[in-house]
């Protein structure tokens, strides 16, 4: 069998796509999809879903609402069912637990089961000739027993997510953490010693929730924060600000020239990036004030800082903090290390093995990206490799975010669909 197309990774992008596919397939000319997602069940961030995060979009932004806001695959449609949509509207907020997100999440990925197979990591692409072109890819996957499968398909939907990035020199340990495994790397503690202290490198949304929570979670531990900024700075959610989100300013940045892409980055980077939610920030704020108060101070700040140095022993991490103004380094010993220095986009083309060679790059060796987020490919490859997520360089900020997976996943579709069509009549 040839599908229409084959998802790599079933996060939220590729789960908008499933739903956008069963709410077309009553269609004429509707097409088939599987998704192969390497976890063994549905997961969302699962390392980072601390009981008090909210989320950074409104809810309004879900799998479905702005492109279809009659679907019964929304947000709303899952609090119906879940018989608290009085309540979630009596709480007068946009932004609805990460937990509670992550819960409509998976009953909506529940709904289109039948599209995917948990278990399978999808470890290379291999092209299919007919007649001189690549009319076709072999997605090859292996499951977790470790046996390899192979789907045949007309178009690939790369939704691979991000990365976790730590500084150069840093490998994770038992002792070395990055924020994306926090709650796993807590819940496998030995449960006799509680920790008494930890450190947490970065200033972003992700490192003052883990300050938060390890604060809240271990009365008796102190904790450390270590960043280069001054202090946390907050997130520009302001409304103009906010339209860089819209499914408009996609189309803005695509026409831009790579000078202004680049100033409209710059601008608008303290929407998404290295920034932190206000109401967080005060809470912070409050509890270092607090502390000052009694005179018990085990949330400390310290700004201006980098690590310049890390030591790992066998019950401890020594780390060798420099104040920057200064140069003055001081030893910072610490239980645990928690690094939320951020993230990277997955990169797909390592899966596409001798297909990379004909996909066209940009002068700074990105992938070259159509508006429709088809790979841009030598003539001879007329199957469709698209790309949800890791699009930033070419469709803007919103390309790792919730924002606009409704809009997009349409228009991979109306995509796919066109050129299905073109290539039946051709
Ligand atoms: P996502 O990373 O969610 O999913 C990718 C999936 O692909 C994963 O399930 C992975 O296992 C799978 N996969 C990868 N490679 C594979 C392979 N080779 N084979 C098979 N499967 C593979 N954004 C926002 O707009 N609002 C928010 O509130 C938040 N909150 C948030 C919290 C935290 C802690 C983080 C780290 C990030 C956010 N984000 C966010 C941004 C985040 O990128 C976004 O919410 C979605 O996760 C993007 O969905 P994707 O499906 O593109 O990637
Ligand atoms: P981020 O915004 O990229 O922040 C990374 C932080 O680490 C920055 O403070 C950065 O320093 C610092 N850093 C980077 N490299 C470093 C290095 N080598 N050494 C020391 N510090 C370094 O990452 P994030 O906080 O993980 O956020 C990523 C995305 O996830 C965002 O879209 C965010 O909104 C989302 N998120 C959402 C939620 C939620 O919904 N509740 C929770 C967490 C994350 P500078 O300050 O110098 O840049």
């Amino acid at each position: 069998m040839v599908h229409d197309l084959v998802g790599v990774g079933f996060g939220p992008s590729n789960l908008g796509l499933a739903i956008a596919l069963d709410e077309r397939a009553t269609q004429e000319r509707s097409l088939s999809g599987v998704f192969l997602e390497r976890q063994a069940a549905f997961g969302w961030h699962r390392g980072m879903l601390l009981d008090d995060a909210t989320m950074q979009v409104s809810f309004l932004k879900d799998l479905v609402t702005t492109r279809n806001p009659a679907s019964d695959f929304s947000f709303l449609a899952f609090l119906h069912q879940a018989d608290r949509l009085h309540d979630f509207i009596n709480h007068k907020t946009l932004f609805p637990l990460r937990a509670e997100f992550h819960d409509y999440l998976a009953w909506a990925a529940a709904r289109v089961a039948g599209q995917v197979r948990y278990g399978h990591e999808v470890t290379g692409l291999r092209p299919v000739r007919s007649e001189g072109r690549v009319t076709c890819l072999d997605v090859i996957a292996r499951d977790q027993a470790g046996r390899e499968s192979t789907l045949r398909t007309r178009n690939v939907v790369f939704g691979p997510g991000l990365t976790p990035r730590l500084p150069t020199g840093v490998t994770p340990s038992t002792r070395v953490w990055h924020n994306e495994y926090l709650l796993h790397e807590l819940a496998a503690l030995p449960e006799d010693a509680a920790p008494r202290s930890f450190a947490v490198v970065g200033a972003g949304q992700s490192a003052a929730e883990v300050v938060d929570h390890l604060h809240q979670r271990f009365p008796a531990a102190e904790v450390n924060a270590v960043f280069s900024r001054y202090g946390y700075s907050p997130s520009d959610d302001s409304p103009f600000a906010n339209r860089i989100f819209d499914p408009e300013a996609v189309d803005a940045f695509f026409e831009a020239p790579t000078e202004v892409k680049a100033e409209l980055m710059g601008y608008h980077r303290n929407t998404n990036y290295s920034v932190v939610d206000p109401d967080l920030i005060d809470t912070l704020y409050r509890r270092v004030y607090a502390e000052k108060v009694h005179g018990v101070q085990r949330l400390r700040m310290h700004n201006t800082s980098r690590v310049a140095g890390l030591v790992e022993g066998p019950d401890n991490v020594t780390l060798t903090v420099e104040h920057l103004p200064t140069g003055k380094q001081t030893p910072l010993i610490a239980d645990y290390v928690v690094y939320a220095t951020g993230y990277h986009p997955a990169d797909p083309r390592p899966l596409l093995g001798d297909l990379a060679a004909h996909c066209a790059t940009t002068p700074e060796g990105r992938p070259a990206v159509q508006r429709d987020y088809r790979l841009v490919t030598s003539d001879d490859i007329t199957c469709g490799i698209y790309l949800q997520g890791g699009t930033e360089h070419t469709h803007g900020v919103s390309s790792s975010l919730l924002s606009n997976v409704a809009t997009r996943v349409a228009e991979i579709l109306d995509s796919i669909q066109t050129r299905s069509g073109a290539s039946a009549r051709g």
